[in-house]
This record gives C-alpha cells, structure tokens and sequence, in this order.
C-alpha cells in the first residue's frame, strides 16, 4: 500500500487544560475525498486547526510521509496545505481579487509569476468571483462569499484543501454548487479533507468518511457504507434536507 498523502495518528489538542481530541487516528490517499462528520462541538474545527498548525497538539501529523507537526501555518501553507476556515475571515473593505491576490501572496513575494495563472483558474472555476472582481467582499451575499474563501485557499495552489463546513448557513442550491465544485477539485488531483455537518451531502461526495463524537472517532468507514449505516442514519441523516 502505498503512503497516505495525510496521515495523523493519537492527536491530541485542545484549549488550555481542557483536551478536546482524545487521540485521533486517521489518513487522507492522495486525490481522494475524506469526510469527518459529528455534532455541534465534537472537536471537528480542532482537529483542522491542529492540522493546519493553528493549534498546539500532540501526536503524529504526517504529510507526503514526513512529520510536519512541528512546522508553522506559514511552513504548512508552503508545503501545499490549505484550510477554509469555519469564520471565513475575508476581508470585508476589499474587492473579491484583492482578497484572492493576498491567498497568493506567498507566490508573488517569492517572484512567482504563477499567482496570476491561478487567479484565471481561479476564476474559472467560479466565474461569479469574475464577474464581482470588483465587488468589496463584505457585500457578497453568503454563498458568493463561501466561493471567495475556497478561491483565496486555492491561490496558494494545495495538494490538501482542508475545508470546515462549506455548506453552513448556505441555501440547498449553492450547497449544491459547492459540493460540485468539490468535485471538481477533487478530479484536478486535490486532496479534500470535508468537515461538514450536512452529512448526506458529505458522504455522497467523499470515499471515506469519519465520525466524530466528543473528540473521539466513533465509527468510520467507506462512504457509501456509512451512509447506510443504521446510527448514521438514526443520528446524522434523519434530519438532514437532502440537496436538491
Ligand atoms: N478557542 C477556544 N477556547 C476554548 N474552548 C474552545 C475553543 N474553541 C473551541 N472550544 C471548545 O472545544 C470543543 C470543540 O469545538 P470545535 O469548534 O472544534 O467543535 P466543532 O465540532 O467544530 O463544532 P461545530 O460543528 O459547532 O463547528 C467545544 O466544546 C468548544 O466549546
Ligand atoms: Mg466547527
């Protein structure tokens, strides 16, 4: 078999005293999708911020075979890790291209003419962040705003895009919209680590699915198998809208 691209093995992290994850174990092959689903609170946000080197954390955090859990956000980002955080954290009083230019500010610093051909990918995979190039980011409606965050992580050009609940707070059609673009994505070789709580729609774009319940994995398993899993389904799929 060969090495997973993302690898994390007993992570443990949490705020001050109290540990939120209890030791996590889990991988991503590379161009595949993973999903890590659970309720409200159940560490999900942690764990991509401990991935990403925002948090302090124990354990292995091993990428392309390597440990990188000592390397800084800045190194990760450089190394081809991206996150699209749960607070989009845009800024608002500039224009939609400047917030991508920033996503790609590495590149430009280093001389790397490459920023700028992948603002014309970026752009061409959410044409509506074209046509607002111009638009102040504070006025994009949600959805517009959802695209402009994933776009700024894509101008740093990722193998890992690490994605914390794309869908909230999003109608079912731009919830439609971004799961296509995962896909999308993911057919470009990117890895995808999904954290959503719209279960359905995570488990029907991902190859392999986790379950996070109070920092620890409950269940995992294929996708598919996990959604028709009698307690995913009694917990997490009963409630969930199916996308339209
Ligand atoms: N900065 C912080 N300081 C202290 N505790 C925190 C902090 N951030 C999160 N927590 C706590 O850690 C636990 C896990 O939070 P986390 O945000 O990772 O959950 P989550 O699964 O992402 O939830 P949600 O689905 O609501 O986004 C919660 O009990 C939360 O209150
Ligand atoms: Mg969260």
């Amino acid at each position: 078999m060969s090495t997973p691209l993302l690898r994390i093995q007993q992570l443990r992290a949490g705020y001050g005293r109290a540990e939120v994850l209890h030791g996590i174990d889990l991988h991503a092959d590379k161009g595949s999708v993973i999903t890590v689903i659970g309720p409200n609170g159940a560490g999900k946000s942690t764990l991509l911020n401990s991935m990403m080197g925002l948090l302090p954390s124990k354990g292995l955090v091993e990428y392309e075979g390597e440990d990188i859990g000592t390397l800084t956000l800045e190194e990760r980002v450089m190394r081809g890790i991206a996150l699209v955080p749960e607070k989009r954290e845009l800024f608002g009083t500039m224009p939609v291209e400047d917030n991508l230019v920033l996503g790609g500010y590495r590149q430009m610093r280093l001389g790397n003419a490459q920023w700028r051909s992948r603002l014309d990918d970026v752009y061409a995979l959410f044409p509506r962040l074209k046509e607002r190039r111009t638009q102040l980011a504070g006025t994009l409606s949600g959805g517009e705003r959802q695209m402009l965050a994933v776009g700024r992580s894509l101008m740093s050009g990722p193998q890992v895009l690490m994605l914390d609940e794309p869908s909230l707070g999003l109608a079912p059609l731009i919830v439609k919209e971004i799961f296509s673009i995962i896909t999308t994505l993911r057919q470009t070789g990117v890895t995808i680590v999904l954290v959503e709580q719209n279960a359905r729609a995570a488990l029907a774009v991902a190859d392999h699915g986790y379950v996070l319940e109070m920092g620890e994995l409950s269940l995992q398993g294929p996708a598919a198998e996990l959604a028709q899993d009698a307690r995913v389904i009694d917990t997490y799929l009963g409630a969930t809208r199916k996308p339209d």
